[in-house]
């Protein structure tokens, strides 16, 4: 990871992380952070796996339009395919991707990044754009380290639940 504003914000979650003892505030702290630091970031949140429906997302703190997608189905969207697939999505420009699901009419590209905690997907990272190809690897390595910092946290934080 190359771009310093990254690893600023990175340093930052993890720091929060290391003293944090509720997940939802890192959640509020990280999604709060990147909204505010990374321009292009248009929408940030977290889609978490309902613990009571594993074939269901639920929003979870967020920064950006109110979006109508509250819970969506591991079989719908982008957010749904990242977790069909454990893997992140990148989509450089959503009008061109049949899966979308529109938050806003403004969005042009969006990453998904799977967080992973005991061996398996617990939620997601969401990143919307106004912007066309905005992510790139280096967006990619960023988020996926957030990720890691987060399903860490849930792994050491049994009680907390998503
Ligand atoms: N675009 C997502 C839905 C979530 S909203 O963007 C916040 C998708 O296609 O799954």
């Amino acid at each position: 990871m190359q771009h310093s504003e990254f690893e600023e914000i990175l340093a930052q979650v993890e720091t929060f992380s290391v003293a944090a003892d509720n997940f939802a505030a890192l959640q509020e702290f990280a999604v709060s952070l990147m909204a505010e630091r990374l321009p292009s970031y248009n929408w940030v949140g977290f889609y978490m796996l309902d613990p009571d429906d594993a074939n269901t997302l639920v929003l979870g703190p967020f920064r950006g339009a109110a979006t109508e997608h509250v819970r969506i189905p591991v079989s719908e969207g982008i957010c749904g395919a990242a977790v069909a697939q454990g893997a992140t999505i990148l989509v450089d420009d959503v009008s061109c991707d049949p899966r979308y699901l529109a938050c806003s009419i403004e969005t042009r590209s969006e990453i998904v990044v799977p967080i992973w905690a005991g061996g398996k997907i617990v939620g997601e990272i969401d990143i919307d754009s106004h912007e066309q190809r905005a992510f790139g690897p280096e967006d990619r390595a960023f988020l996926e380290a957030c990720a890691k910092i987060f399903g860490r946290f849930i792994e050491t934080h049994p009680a907390v639940g998503v």
